[in-house]
């Protein structure tokens, strides 16, 4: 099958999956600044997204977004290394307009990995899990503004979180006007228009994600 089989086709679902958790990410962002206005709006948000039905959809449909993009990116990644490995004598010094990101976006992609790991066990395994299972404390399971309270008061996991967040701003300012690329969206003329978008929509993003963590470490900071 084409979306398996050609190089095009895979650079094309990496598209299609990433474009998807760019939606995610631009939603979860917003929603979370409504923690910095009202804590009370905020937890009828997680309320709205705890253990029904669509959310428990919506969660299932993340796990295979982030699964297939993690899949696709090793193969591609095989793929480009083993393209490489045949002109292993060619010249290796680092080509010009080739951005930082573009090099390291497995990595990077690592990166978030473990960032996932850490912010799952710490939200959602406190939160929508333990109202599906009642394995926890259930009283705290839609209390999203607790467990925010809870973490980001403390300096070393608030600045955790923003040195990840950076990560993830290079690996978005790369991914979207690569994504563009793979669906045949850019030429000459759009490709630094895509660019400047992609500039544009990761910093929005990571500022969104960002405020709340700075604004609970001040919080601390301050009494
Ligand atoms: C300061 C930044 C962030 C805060 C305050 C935050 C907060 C939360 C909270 C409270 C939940 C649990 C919701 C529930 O179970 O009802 C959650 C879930 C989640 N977060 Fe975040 N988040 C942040 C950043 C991120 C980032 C950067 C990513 C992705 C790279 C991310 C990915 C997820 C995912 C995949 C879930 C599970 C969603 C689901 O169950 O459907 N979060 N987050």
């Amino acid at each position: 099958m084409w979306l398996i089989n050609s190089p095009v086709g895979r650079k094309f679902v990496m598209g299609i999956t990433g474009a998807a958790l760019v939606l995610f990410l631009l939603f979860h962002s917003m929603m979370n600044v409504v923690v910095l206005f009202s804590e009370e709006a905020y937890n009828a948000v997680c309320a709205f997204l705890g253990a029904n039905w669509y959310a428990v959809v919506a969660t299932m449909g993340l796990t295979a977004l982030v699964g297939i993009h993690f899949l696709y990116a090793v193969i591609l990644t095989f793929q480009n290394r083993r393209a490489r490995g045949k002109d292993k004598y060619a010249v290796t010094t680092r080509q010009e307009g080739v951005e930082w990101s573009s090099k390291n976006m497995f990595i990077l992609g690592l990166v978030i990995c473990c960032f996932l790991v850490l912010h799952l066990y710490q939200f959602w395994a406190k939160m929508q899990f333990v109202e599906l299972t009642h394995l926890g404390d259930v009283e705290k399971a839609a209390d999203g503004a607790y467990w925010i309270n809870f973490y980001f008061r403390q300096p070393l996991y608030a600045i955790t979180y923003i040195v990840l967040l950076a990560g993830l701003w290079f690996h978005l300012t790369h991914g979207i006007w690569s994504a563009m690329q793979s669906f045949g969206l850019s030429n000459k003329t759009w490709l630094p228009r895509w660019k400047s978008i992609s500039n544009i929509v990761s910093t929005i993003i990571i500022a969104l994600f960002m405020a709340v963590p700075i604004v609970y470490l001040i919080k601390s900071l301050i009494g």
